[in-house]
């Protein structure tokens, strides 16, 4: 028996990385969850991998209103009803503001923010119906100020206040919306910082916990957010950074006497 036994999810970006592991871990709780990406044949090999005749995948592409929209309304046609929502699926645009096209721009906009509001649009109606929950997916990249980052930053920081905005309503209706900041976690979207392990090195010795996080220790944050455990946070932005945000930036290796 899971702690989400009978519930039904939908997970965007639930092919790898974080997303897969949501997936798997709900799965193991014991809901039946909808995941989404934008390619068939990624969508079957995450099924195939995880083995469970509770997962389903459908093609989406999150920056498309229609697709969204769609994705929530197979959800409750095939489960007969959604109890929670994960809003995982982005993307990073790496530049700076002088050397972003508008193309980009838009695109990582639509992706990464316009997503949020086409879901949580579209799942709301369904989750007054199971008192149910919605869990963003934003990073502490939308806490502070990302230098090599701004529009992924920026777009952060816009999921971040869409969910206390959206919490603060809803709560009223049981609807309890949360977002969950996570650090560096090494998933393929990080794997290219592999080719450059100077910059690797100094990430990791910033990092408090001195380790990337990994995917799972996401994934258990979204299971108790999910739960019944976590029945009076509305709004809550959780941090899963190895101590990052906690830190004032200064140097910890100062002589103590
Ligand atoms: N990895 C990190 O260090 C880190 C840190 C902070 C926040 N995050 C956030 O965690 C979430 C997952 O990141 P990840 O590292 O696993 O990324 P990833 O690139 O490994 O996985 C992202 C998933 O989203 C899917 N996706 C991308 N664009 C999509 C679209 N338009 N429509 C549908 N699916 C789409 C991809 O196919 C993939 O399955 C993202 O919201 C990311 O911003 C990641």
């Amino acid at each position: 028996m899971g702690r989400l036994d009978g519930k039904a999810a939908i997970v965007t970006g639930g092919t790898d990385g974080i997303g897969y592991a949501i997936v798997k871990r709900l799965l193991d709780e014991g809901t039946s969850v909808l995941f989404c990406g934008r390619s068939q044949d990624r969508g079957d090999a995450a099924l195939a991998r995880l083995g469970s005749d509770r997962a389903r995948f459908m093609v989406t592409d999150v920056a498309e209103e229609a697709e969204v929209e769609a994705l929530i309304a197979g959800a409750v046609e095939h489960f007969g009803k959604l109890d929670i929502i994960v809003n995982n699926a982005a993307v990073a645009a790496v530049a700076l503001i002088e050397e972003h096209s508008t193309e980009a721009w838009r695109r990582s906009n639509a992706v990464n923010y316009d997503s949020v509001f086409f879901a949580s649009r579209a799942a709301i109606p369904h989750l007054r119906k199971t008192k149910g929950t919605i869990i963003n997916i934003a990073s502490i990249s939308g806490l502070g100020g990302e230098g090599a980052y701004p529009s992924y930053s920026a777009q952060k920081g816009a999921v971040i206040q869409l969910t206390r905005a959206m919490a603060v309503y809803h709560a009223r209706e049981g609807i309890r919306i949360n977002a969950i900041c996570p650090g560096f976690i090494e998933t393929p979207a990080t794997d290219a910082f592999k080719a450059l392990p100077d910059l690797l090195e100094s990430w990791i010795e910033g990092i408090p916990a001195q380790r990337p996080g990994q995917p799972e220790e996401i994934a258990s944050v979204v299971a108790f957010l999910a739960s019944d455990d976590a029945s009076f946070m509305h709004g809550s932005i959780v941090v899963a950074d190895g101590g990052v945000s906690a830190s004032s930036g200064q140097p910890t290796q100062v002589p103590l006497g």
